[in-house]
């Protein structure tokens, strides 16, 4: 942070906390902003993306040094080893969505994580070298960058370099995260590596390898990392671990620019991300299908509201697991899942009294016409551009295979992929041929990253890691603001379930749900789940109020910040 005028930091921290709406608010209101805001997993990459916006950086520079600051600041998901999905809306209204998912490698077969018996090897697929796709972020940020930026890329990293070198202090929730999985990092990367040793709250943490490593991308661009010496460093590394990456891997991976996922819902426009990712279409479906009923009737979180929802969950789901997969692979009848008519069809089985059994719902049929972890940031710049961006290596610490020289840890995103038709992934998707395993395929994800307009205005930029469970949790979001006008801050605070066809159950939050609500779902014919300490989500927002006041919902499930200015 050293590199930016007193005046500017000063005048950020001073405002970045100050709530600026006067009038007296009856719900918690979240962190505001009359200009420019960054919601993020960690307060210093918040502040390091708001203060490139302060420098007259957009929202694209504010993107590329917030994703840099989480891959130093939370390893847990924050990532250079991984991949992602970026949507935006331009101030003239234009909106588009980046693909920079990881890809599966030239040498990956089908049956690659099948034993002699043809069973999943749950553990080839999810720790360590093989379960590896060839990550995503470092291309994705500079394509971004490259498109859209406007501040030049040393500018950007810079205050990440020192960040990474002079450290950043470990929060509680990532003390008690470490000590979850320090003995499968041990197992995975050996016992030397940083995140191998013990940290308690309030250690600082310097990652001076990855420091090195941002040193190299500043000087040589993403080229470094794709085509130059890097690519031929994490290869070998990658194959002495067991994995099958190659250089020509990072040599062909491509970022793509993909047209969003774009539905009404009332008087909402939303835009969201498409396959690779199911998230927008998923999305579109569920919103779809509850849009003929009164919901504010219902009552928020009611057992009715609940048995909307979940059924409406339930279909989507069904769908997602036959249809979708990598577009580039697979026909996608993207028109025909988001048509209404189709929609009210998927919900001619559903009683408000009753559960659905899932094991006697299929998908629906279409006509074909040819035709667990990641990281969530929401950004608005002073200009009124909107970037929504979910990033991941899949599991906690992805792969577990932390790479010492580079400075990072790689992705377990290979098991996003349907294995093995039927056999479940670690999120508990069943998935089809469509997201089977092929070379260059890129594997079907859940993230959501979502920008909402209201009236044609932006209104809302959202999104959030939890797996399968992300699609669900930015729906009640949405839902909270729309039908239950709460603040933003209440809206994320709120608590929150989750059905996701199957495993055939409801699963709630810890925290929130009564006795009475469980007792009642039950009694219709559905399985509970309410796992001890379970969250679902951790949703980073903006809402622009009308007044263009910028609120920001940070959750407090995680150690999420909002700075603005
Ligand atoms: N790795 C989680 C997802 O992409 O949905």
């Amino acid at each position: 942070m050293k590199n930016y005028p007193i005046w500017l930091l000063t005048l950020y921290l001073l405002l970045s906390c100050q709530p600026l709406i006067k009038e007296v608010q009856t719900a918690p209101l979240g962190v505001t902003a009359k200009n420019a805001m960054v919601v993020s997993a960690r307060e210093e990459a918040s502040k390091i993306g708001v203060a490139v916006m302060a420098q007259g950086g957009n929202a694209f520079d504010a993107m590329f040094a917030t994703e840099l600051a989480l891959a130093v600041t939370f390893p847990y998901a924050g990532n250079l080893g991984g991949g992602g999905f970026m949507v935006y809306r331009l101030n003239n209204g234009t909106t588009g969505s980046l693909d920079y998912r990881e890809m599966a490698p030239l040498a990956a077969e089908q049956d690659m994580y099948l034993d002699d018996m043809g069973q999943h090897d749950r553990k080839l697929s999810t720790l360590g070298a093989m379960a590896i796709g060839v990550p995503g972020t470092v291309k994705g940020i500079f394509e971004a960058h490259t498109q859209f930026g406007k501040l030049p890329v040393d500018q950007l990293i810079d205050p990440v370099i020192d960040l990474a070198r002079n450290g950043y202090v470990v929060t509680a929730k990532q003390e008690e995260r470490l000590n979850q999985y320090r003995d499968l990092i041990r197992e995975t990367s050996g016992q030397q590596v940083l995140y191998a040793q013990t940290y308690k709250a309030g250690d600082t943490v310097k990652n001076p390898a990855l420091a090195s490593t941002l040193v190299r991308l500043r000087e040589e661009g993403a080229n470094a990392f794709y085509n130059g010496s890097m690519a031929e460093q994490m290869s070998q590394f990658i194959q002495t671990k067991g994995g099958i990456i190659k250089k020509e891997d990072f040599e062909q991976y491509r970022a793509y620019w993909r047209r969003p996922i774009r539905f009404s819902y009332q008087d909402l426009d939303i835009i969201s991300m498409g396959p690779p990712s199911s998230g927008g279409l998923c999305l579109g479906q569920i919103m779809g299908m509850i849009a003929p009923y009164d919901l504010e009737s219902l009552g928020h979180n009611t057992a009715a509201y609940v048995q909307h929802l979940t059924e409406a969950e339930r279909r989507a789901y069904a769908d997602r697991s036959h249809y979708l997969g990598d577009p580039d692979f697979v026909a996608i009848p993207t028109a025909q899942l988001l048509d209404s008519a189709y929609l009210r069809h998927r919900m001619s089985t559903f009683s408000p009294t009753k559960a659905t059994e899932s094991a006697n719902m299929g998908y629906g049929e279409i006509n074909f016409i040819e035709s667990d972890e990641t990281t969530h940031y929401s950004i608005v710049d002073p200009m009124g551009n909107a970037v929504s961006v979910t990033t991941t290596i899949n599991g906690a610490y992805g792969s577990k295979l932390f790479d010492p020289e580079l400075g990072f840890f790689y992705n377990n995103e290979m098991d996003d992929f349907s294995a093995k038709p039927g056999s479940p992934n670690m999120f508990g998707l069943i998935g089809g041929q469509a997201n089977a395993i092929a070379p260059k395929k890129r594997m079907l994800s859940s993230m959501t990253p979502t920008i909402v307009e209201r009236n044609g205005e932006l209104w809302q930029v959202l999104g959030t890691p939890g797996g399968s469970t992300i699609i669900t949790s930015v729906l009640q979001v949405i839902l909270n603001t729309h039908h239950f006008k709460m603040t933003m801050q209440q809206a994320v605070n709120q608590p929150r379930f989750h059905h996701q066809w199957l495993p055939d159950l409801i699963q709630f939050e810890q925290e929130g749900f009564s006795e009475a609500l469980m007792n009642s779902l039950k009694n219709q014919g559905h399985g509970i789940y309410q796992g001890e300490g379970r969250v679902i989500g951790k949703v980073d927002a903006i809402m622009r109020h009308s007044d263009g006041i910028l609120e920001a919902g940070a959750d407090p499930r995680g150690d999420d910040t909002a700075v603005g200015f």
